[in-house]
This record gives structure tokens, sequence and C-alpha cells, in this order.
């Protein structure tokens, strides 16, 4: 298939939307089209299924929590993604699989295996070209995301995973890493630099795609 898919993945305030930005400035000033998109809620299944997910008022045990991801993703690789790659698009998504392992594996405690042979199923074997790990420090980047939920009033209705204790944050740091060793579709950023200094880390690795 033609495009090129990037995948953004971290802990929550490590900084994804601020890069995001400035890679869509990027690609866009290389004249390409870029397909910003996200999980869960890319699709408009997607968009029904995130305002369930992320509610923490909403009790969802774990495995209902995990197939509504992987529902979430199969209509999106389906309805978006695959198509905006056929039309030659960059598409940007914030979170995809790797968010899956991290988040219901490391964190949760599913088994990792089992959770890449469904992720393999949901996203029709569809993998990303390169794959974005912003790590950083939880206790950081918990601040920051509370900082920003509560500005924008997001406190309860998408505060699911904030609402999670800091160990289970470490926990899904150590398997962001851990996943990176596997593939050589991953790039890790130091987040802890500032929003300029990342985007420089990043850009060194794009012009290769080019
Ligand atoms: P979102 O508000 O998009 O978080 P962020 O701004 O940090 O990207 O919420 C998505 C949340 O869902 C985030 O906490 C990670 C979690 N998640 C999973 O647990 N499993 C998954 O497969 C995906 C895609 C996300």
């Amino acid at each position: 298939m033609a495009g090129l898919f990037i995948s953004l993945e971290g802990i929550e305030g490590a900084g994804k939307s601020t890069l995001i930005q400035k890679m869509i400035a990027y690609f866009e000033a290389a004249g390409k089209e870029v397909l910003l998109t996200r999980e869960p809620g890319g699709s408009e299944l997607g968009q029904k299924l995130r305002s369930i997910i992320l509610n923490a008022e909403e009790k969802i045990c774990p495995a209902a929590e995990l197939f509504l991801f992987l529902a979430d993703r199969a209509e999106h690789v389906e309805s978006c993604i695959k198509p905006a790659l056929a039309q030659e698009k960059v598409v940007l998504c914030d979170r995809f699989i790797d968010s899956t392992v991290a988040y219901q594996g490391y964190g949760r405690g599913m088994d990792v295996k089992q959770l890449q042979m469904l992720n393999e199923r949901a996203a029709g074997g569809l993998k990303p070209d390169l794959t974005i790990i912003l790590d950083l420090d939880p206790e950081i980047g918990l601040a920051r995301a509370n900082a920003r939920n509560k500005a924008e009033n997001l406190t309860i209705r998408e505060g699911r995973f904030e609402a999670e204790a800091l160990e289970f944050h470490q926990k899904i740091r150590a398997g962001f890493l851990a996943l990176s060793k596997e593939e050589k579709r991953f790039f890790v950023v130091d987040a802890k630099q500032n929003a300029e200094a990342v985007f420089a880390d990043v850009c060194k690795k794009l012009q290769s795609f080019l």
C-alpha cells in the first residue's frame, strides 16, 4: 500500500498533541496530504465507542474494555486508515496497536502475546511504518495531563486512565520501552526535553521517509 503510516505513543501528558501539530506542518510543507486521526475515536462508530470507553463513571470490566478498543480499531483501519493510505496520504495516528499492549497488557496484566494476535486481527495485519514513542517519567506526565484536563474540564468525561495510580503509568512506560526493543519501526524520544528539541529529534528520523 502507498502512503505513510505513523503512530504516536506514550503515557498521558507526554506531549503527543504538540508534536503532532508540528509534524502536520512539516509534512504539509513537503507537499504531502495529511490525515490526523486517533484511537479511540477515529471513525464515526469510534466516536461513540470513545465516549463510553473513556468515561470514568462507566463501569467496564477489563475484557469488555479491551474488546471496545479492538472494535474501535477494526472500524478505524477499514473505514479511515486504509483508504487514506491508498490515496497516498500521510496518516498520523494518535495511539494505535501499541497502546493496547502497553495499557491492557503491561498495565492491566493481560497476556501480551494474545493481545498482539488480537491486534493483528483487529488491524487486518496493518502496522505503522514508524511508531514514535514519547518517553517520559509518569510523575511529570500525569502532572501535565491533570493540568490540561482541569483547564479543559475533562476530569470525569475522559478521565478513566488519568485516574489510575502512578504505579499503573509506570508499568505502561516500562511496557512501551520493552516494546520498542522488539521491532525496527519504533523510535523512542526523550519527552522531558522542550517541544522544539523533541521535534528536532523526530525530524531527523522523518527525513528518511520523505
Ligand atoms: P486520550 O484522551 O486520547 O489520551 P491521550 O491524550 O493520553 O492520548 O485517551 C486515550 C486513553 O485510552 C489513553 O489513556 C490510553 C488508553 N488506551 C488504551 O488503554 N488502549 C488502547 O488500545 C488505546 C488506543 C488507548
